[in-house]
């Protein structure tokens, strides 16, 4: 299940409604659960109330039994992380030094305790409509997004997941592809592979929609290129499973082989899982046909 915001925590902290939410979909059968983004900085949530954070003891002591609620039922458990603000200096267009210092010392401290919380790993959310650019370059000429990754590497050890959520295009403005050829995504994520990201997770309206008009070789699925350029076990996502159950079926054979061909590890399954709790059992005992399916009216309540 990939991160999907449903902004029913008040003032950040996440309810037993938001607890038996992802329990549900634990029981329903899925393997890992990756929360609906939060923030880790304390000015995001005065630009999207009730979307939960992961700072402060009353949202942890509440994620923590959220973990264990999900344990307990027998899934794996990580948050995805969002910062909101970086803060280019007005005349250069760069993010001064004491910036980065500040955002990376926010990362680090988010990851020590989600860490410490119980969680299985760690999403960092690369760029998304409400957060920060990662790929945006400091005045050194790196993404800060290796910055990022590195520092909460360093503080959450090897054996920590961290899970590097990228977009085909660039979030800041979501009309820039995010690198045009091979050689340009090869430049930009190997370099976080280098720094610790254990899994891709490639955010694409379509999995099976070529990026870039097909600028990459080989006629593969975006997260299959990350997967060969770095290697990298990666997450696919986007419209596997939102169509009427044949088409659902065609889709996820298409994606069974990819799996079997080691070209993508997990696929992500996202309105599904938000219109049906126990989708993934529903799928796996043959009743695909049961599964509610997804409409936006949906998104106003958590069932
Ligand atoms: C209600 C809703 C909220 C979402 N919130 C997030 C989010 O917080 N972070 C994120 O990276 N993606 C978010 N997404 C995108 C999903 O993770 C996923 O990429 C998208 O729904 C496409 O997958 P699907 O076709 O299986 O639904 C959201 C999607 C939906 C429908």
């Amino acid at each position: 299940m990939p991160a999907m915001t449903r902004r029913f925590s008040t003032r950040g902290v996440p309810g037993s409604d938001v607890g038996a939410y992802y329990k549900r979909r634990a029981e329903g059968g899925t393997g890992l659960i990756i929360t609906e983004g939060g923030y880790i900085d304390t000015e995001g949530p005065l630009s999207q109330p009730d979307v939960p954070v992961f700072f402060g003891e009353a949202a942890l002591a509440a994620w923590r039994e959220i973990v264990h609620a999900v344990h307990d039922a027998g899934a794996g458990i990580a948050p995805q992380i969002w910062h909101a603000h970086l803060k280019p200096d007005p005349d250069t267009g760069s993010i001064p030094p004491e910036s980065v210092a500040q955002l990376l010392h926010t990362y680090v401290a988010a990851g020590a305790e989600i860490a410490r919380a119980g969680f299985d790993g760690v999403e960092i959310q690369g760029g998304g409509k409400h957060t920060a650019d990662l790929f945006t370059t400091t005045g050194d000429g790196e993404p800060l997004v290796t910055a990022v990754v590195r520092s909460v590497r360093r503080e959450v050890g090897d054996d920590f997941p961290i899970i590097l959520r990228v977009s085909e295009w660039r979030r800041s403005d979501g009309r820039t592809p995010l690198a045009q050829s091979d050689a340009e995504l090869s430049a930009l994520l190997r370099p976080c592979a280098d720094a610790g990201v254990s899994i891709f997770h490639l955010d694409t309206a379509a999995f099976d929609v070529l990026p870039y008009g097909g600028a990459f070789a080989g006629d593969r699925p975006l997260a299959s290129r990350v997967r060969e350029l770095t290697g990298r076990p990666v997450i696919a996502v986007g419209g596997i499973a939102v169509a009427d159950p044949a088409v659902t079926l065609g889709n996820l054979e298409t994606l069974a082989r990819a799996v079997e061909r080691e070209e993508i590890d997990m696929l992500a399954l996202g309105r599904a899982h938000l219109a049906d709790p126990a989708w993934v059992e529903k799928f796996r005992t043959g009743r695909l046909a049961e599964a509610r399916p997804y409409d936006e009216s949906l998104r106003g309540t958590l069932h």
